[in-house]
């Protein structure tokens, strides 16, 4: 029997809704784990879109890309995820991804914040086909504080169930503020 660890899960789910060609934009590039695997499910004729604020970020997910040799397939922006309506229009991508929080490994004191997550969740909506999906991890608690994962809980408490379908998970015996896997469905 395979654990459910987080990331594995989620990506899980992820690959279980895209298809090759599509296009897939990672709001959280971090390290490029998301990244890659978004390059692998895209093909060779999709393409990822992926964001961060931190140089360090674009290093490291250059890196991780280039040994798989999948560099092509993905535009690194260093840009934050609340101006992803300056690069993609409306309705041009199959799945966003965000994981929230600061790089592992890196400065704990740069991390996402809730006004631009949810400006650009916000603009994601908009940006997600009918038909696609958007996938959220957020995480709470220590160094990272409630706010953020309050306020996005909040504001996708309230989207219109006829055009968004919210999938909240909790690891509901899990202590320690486990994180928090959503799946959100365009219809
Ligand atoms: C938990 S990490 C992401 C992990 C990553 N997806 C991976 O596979 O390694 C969160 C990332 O969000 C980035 N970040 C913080 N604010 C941001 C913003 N406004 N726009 C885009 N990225 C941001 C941080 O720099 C950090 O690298």
């Amino acid at each position: 029997m395979r654990q459910s660890q987080v990331t594995e899960w989620y990506h899980s789910i992820i690959s279980s809704q895209v298809e090759e060609g599509g296009t897939y934009v990672d709001a959280t590039m971090g390290n490029g784990q998301d990244t890659l695997l978004l390059c692998r499910l895209a093909g060779k004729q999709g393409k990822v879109w992926a964001f961060d604020i931190q140089k360090q970020a674009l290093q490291n997910t250059e890196n991780l890309l280039s040994a798989h040799g999948l560099c092509d397939r993905a535009e690194l922006i260093l840009d934050g995820h609340e101006n992803i309506d300056r690069y993609l229009s409306p309705e041009s991508a199959d799945l966003i991804c965000f994981n929230f929080g600061y790089l592992p490994g890196g400065d704990h004191t740069i991390a996402t914040r809730a006004e631009t997550s949810l400006a650009a969740i916000r603009k994601g909506l908009e940006i997600i086909k009918h038909g696609g999906m958007m996938s959220l991890c957020i995480y709470s608690g220590g160094e990272t504080g409630f706010e953020e994962k309050d306020r996005i809980l909040e504001y996708l408490k309230e989207l219109p169930p006829r055009e968004y379908t919210v999938i909240a998970n909790e690891y509901y015996n899990r202590r320690n503020c486990p994180p928090m896997p959503v799946f959100i469905f365009r219809s």
